[in-house]
Parts: C-alpha cells; structure tokens; sequence
C-alpha cells in the first residue's frame, strides 16, 4: 500500500485514541486493534519496498561487486569482491519473502571462489558477513523457509561455500596463542602482523561453531573456542578494570592485553554481544561465557552508567581507560540496549531489561534531537567539553555531536526491535517506523541510499555515494521484522529463542531448536 494510505491510517488511529473516555474499555481497544493491525502491514510492506529499490539499484550498477555506489551509478569492492551486499542481503530476502530475490543470490553464491582476492582479508568483517550470511542462509533453507529455493544443489552450496571459506581462512589462528591475526593477505598466506582487537577476536564464536554443528567438522569449534579462551580470563589483571570489562588490543604471540580500554564501543562491542548469545546458543556448552556477560553487565551498570548534566533523565554508558571515564558514544554502542534486554529475558532478569529499556530510550533521544531525525555517529555529553554553537543542543537534549556522519547503521533500531519483543509496547514499532521514514527521506538517492554527512542539517549535508552491504542484512531486517507478523525466528517474547542473530543480524538456528 502506498504512503498516502498509511497516513490516512494514522488519522483514524488518532481519532480513534481521541474518543471521549467513558468509551468502554474492551470497545477502544477493539478500535485500536482493528487500526492497528493494518498499519503493521503497511509498514512491513513499505520496509519490504525500500528493499527492493536498493536490490534493484544494486543489481542492475553493481552486482557481482561488494556495494552500490548510488549517486554515480557504480559500484566498489571494499570486501574483497566476492559479492558482499548480494551475500548480506540474502537472509534479509528470506525472512521478507522475496523468492525471486532469494534465488538471485543463491544461484550467485556457488560461484565465488573465496580462495582468490586482491585485496586484504577481515577475518572478522569476512567471518560475519559472508560466513554468518551462508551459514544462515543455509539454516533457513533446511529449515522453515526450504519452499523459497528453486535449486535444492544452492542450498548445499551454502554449507560447502562456507566450509571453503572458513578452511580458507584458519590459517590466521595458526599463532603461538591461537588468538589470530585480523589481516589476511590469502595469495601468500601472509598475517598483517597484529595487535588484533576485543572485537575481531570475540565476534567468530558464534559462526564457526554453528558450522562445526553443521558440518561435523570440529576443528571450526575449537580454533575460536581457544582464542576466546584469552578474552575469558584476561591477563595481565590491569587489563580489566572492573570485572568483566576488559582492554582493546590483544598480542597474538602471547594472547595478553596490551591496554585496559574500552566500552561497548566498536572495536569492542561485539564481544560482549555474543557472550550472551553463546548462551542463548547453546546453554550447556556455553555457561562461563553467560557467567561473564553478567559480571561485564554489572560492571556497567555500577561504573560506566552516566547521566547528562542537563537531562538527568537520560543514560547513557561511558567508555573508559582504566578506571578513567570518557563521556563519549556512538551509534554503533547503540546496541547495548538491546543486548542488555535479551540478556534480561534469557536469564530472567528484570533488572537487565529496565536498564536496557534506559539506553534505548538515550539512544532514542540521539535520533529524535537532529534536523533529519538520525542520530550521529559519534556524540559526547562531557560538560567541559561542549562546542559552544552546540549548548543549545546539549541545554535540551544532553548530548552534542562530535562526528556527524551517517553510515547507513542498524543498532538504534536494533534496540528498538528487542524492546518491542520483550514489552510488546507499540510505542517501539512507532520509533522504528519514525525512524526509517526518516532515513528513507534524507539517504535516498539515486539509485539506492547513501551514507551522509551530516544528520543534523535538513537533507544530510551531502552524500558519501556508498551503499553499504549491512543496510541490507541489518537495517532494513530489523526496520521489518519490528512490524511483522509472529514467526519462529523472530526473537522470543518469554526469553525462549529458537534462533539467535549474529551481530550482521543473520539468524542461526540455536542448537537443540
Ligand atoms: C576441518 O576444518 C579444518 C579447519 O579449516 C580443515 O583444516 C580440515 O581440512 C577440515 N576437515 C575436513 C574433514 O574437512
Ligand atoms: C586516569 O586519570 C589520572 C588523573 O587524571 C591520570 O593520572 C591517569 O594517567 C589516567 N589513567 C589512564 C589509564 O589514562
Ligand atoms: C545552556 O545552559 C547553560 C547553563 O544553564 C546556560 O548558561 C547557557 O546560557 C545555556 N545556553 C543555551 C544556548 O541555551
Ligand atoms: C521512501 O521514499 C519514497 C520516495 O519518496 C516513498 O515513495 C516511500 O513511501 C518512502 N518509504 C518510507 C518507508 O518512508
């Protein structure tokens, strides 16, 4: 349905809410439900339509190449040009339907060789993109959605695919510790010589485990079940600073620390996203990893909490040096609300899920303060430090932006999609929908949408011209799923998941399931 419809939806689920209030209270509700009900729909559809403008655009300038350059009609290969946005895009087109789309891709994938690139490898960019969208791929298609391939030999190529590439790429564990190196150079079988980081190092558990449970091949399991082993139990002891919260950069000769910074910032986000999602993935294998994310979880609620001078309403969490607090985040940290929910729900604990709640909502007040309505991708709410043309942001809002960009980023509405799954409070499907109204208006361009560069002047202050592979897998999933209808892989309402989501928002099927 177009626009038009909705917003005339919306004027009757106003009028509705307006009606006098002795109304009874079983007649309002059937009146909200009956208006309600309908503009989910609308919404999953729309979401679905942004979708398919951004395949089509890709499709015809770009594909087989990694991303859509959308303003001049041409297309780059910044993740090794093995086909990244039509690999990301894959399980986004299972979970909306899109069969014709779904086979696109699945007839393309047989045919990438991932032993061959020019280019540097992440092991990590590389595990969570390409691995974690087979693997997934594979997952829903000998599973719930197996109707939606036409080519039953697609689907074992997804499963073999992946085996090539993780065979491809376990070399770089092949260190004195086993933690591995980052960089990869595939044609020499060189290593860009590390540190690697909290986050390369400890977001592959969750992708080379589930293809050791698929393909039988244990050796996937244990290399990444060996170099989580440092990241589990730090040393030296300075490099974690309060239990649980641990320093960035790792030595792969020794498997040490080399700092005690961090956050749930990116570069180390991730790792404590997937201790709890081993969990969820498998409870009896995966216990200490659980017993971690809660003692990083209570690290931050005791020392990184922090509050905005003024708008002491809002949370938010800093990032620290030792025990040295910086009051900066970012968009990509915006995933924190989410985790801690799901966090809440899989262990029962009410308290993580209200504190997750608090940083949605702060997350949510990054994107409701800018002139496009997107928050930035860095801001800080440190009272010394605020630029003197941003007090009157910072005065109403409680933050001010030290880097404006958009890149096209998933975790606000990430967040967004846990708390409405863990509350059923419509209120987050309207933040979603606010949301991605707002980035479809000031990032569509061309043929598809770009990152921009500045989300607090009207229309974005310009456009980076790049389309990026996770707007596919991430974005505009969770921007769809909020509003779609109940399915098996959509996360547990009572903290019961039969599928987990990599942090590229590819589901796996959890074991057991
Ligand atoms: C299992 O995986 C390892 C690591 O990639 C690989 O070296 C080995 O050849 C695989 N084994 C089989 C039987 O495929
Ligand atoms: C923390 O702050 C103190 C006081 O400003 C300073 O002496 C110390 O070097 C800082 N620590 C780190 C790790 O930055
Ligand atoms: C912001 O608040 C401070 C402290 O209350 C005040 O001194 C300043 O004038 C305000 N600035 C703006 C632009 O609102
Ligand atoms: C996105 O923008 C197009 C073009 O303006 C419009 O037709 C469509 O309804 C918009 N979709 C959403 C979800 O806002």
């Amino acid at each position: 349905m177009t626009r038009l419809t909705f917003v005339a939806l919306g004027a009757l689920l106003s009028v509705t809410l307006a009606l006098p209030r002795n109304v009874p209270a079983e007649l309002a509700f059937a009146h909200k439900k009956r208006y309600e009900a309908p503009a989910a729909v609308d919404r999953a559809q729309a979401v679905i339509d942004v979708f398919r403008t951004s395949w089509d655009g890709y499709f015809q300038f770009a594909f087989p190449h990694d991303e859509l350059h959308p303003v001049t009609n041409t297309f780059s290969d910044s993740r090794n040009a093995w086909g990244a946005s039509a690999v990301d895009a894959l399980t986004t087109a299972l979970v909306m339907s899109q069969k014709d789309i779904v086979n696109q891709i699945i007839d393309y994938i047989p045919t990438i060789d991932y032993t061959k690139t020019s280019t540097e490898v992440s092991l990590f960019e590389t595990t969570i993109r390409y691995l974690g969208g087979m693997i997934s791929g594979y997952d829903f298609l000998t599973g719930p959605l197996a109707d939606l391939a036409d080519n039953k030999a697609n689907v074992e190529a997804l499963l073999k695919q992946s085996q090539n590439l993780a065979n491809t790429l376990s070399y770089a564990f092949d260190t004195p510790s086993g933690v591995p190196y980052n960089g990869l150079t595939l044609s020499t079988r060189g290593v860009d010589g590390g540190p690697n980081g909290l986050a390369t190092v400890g977001t592959l558990v969750l992708e080379w485990v589930r293809l050791a449970d698929l393909s039988g091949n244990s050796t996937y399991a244990s290399l990444v079940e060996k170099a989580e082993s440092y990241l589990l139990a730090p040393s030296p002891a300075s490099s974690e600073p309060w239990p649980g919260l641990v320093g960035m950069d790792i030595d792969p000769v020794t498997g040490a620390f080399l700092d005690a910074r961090g956050g749930w910032v990116g570069g180390a986000d991730s790792f404590y996203e997937y201790l709890i999602k081993m969990y969820v993935y498998d409870p009896e294998r995966y216990s200490l990893y659980r017993d971690r994310w809660i003692l990083a979880a209570d690290s931050t609620i005791a020392h990184l909490t922090s509050h905005p001078v003024p708008r002491p309403d809002l949370t938010f969490v800093a990032a620290y040096n030792g025990r040295n607090l910086s009051l900066n985040s970012q968009h990509l940290a915006c995933f924190d609300g989410g985790n801690f929910i799901l966090g809440g729900q899989v262990l029962g604990e009410q308290k993580y899920i209200d504190y997750g709640l608090e940083l949605v909502n702060g997350c949510h007040e990054t994107y409701i303060s800018t002139a496009t309505k997107i928050g930035p991708e860095i801001f800080s709410w440190d009272p010394a430090r605020v630029p003197s043309d941003q007090q009157a942001l910072y005065n109403t809002s409680g933050f001010y932006v030290t880097n404006s960009d958009y890149n096209l980023r998933p975790e606000v509405i990430e967040s967004y999609y846990y708390a409405y799954r863990a509350t059923s409070d419509p209120k987050y499907q309207d933040w979603a929908w606010d949301a991605i109204v707002a980035i479809n208006a000031t990032t569509r361009v061309g043929s598809g949408y770009s990152n921009i560069n500045n989300v607090n002047v009207e229309g974005g202050g310009g456009f980076g011209d790049f389309q990026e592979s996770f707007w596919f897998a991430e974005v505009l999933k969770y921007a769809y799923l909020i509003q779609a209808p109940e399915a098996e892989w959509q996360v547990g309402k009572e903290g019961k998941n039969a599928w987990v989501f990599n942090t590229e928002a590819h589901p796996f099927k959890v074991k057991g399931a």
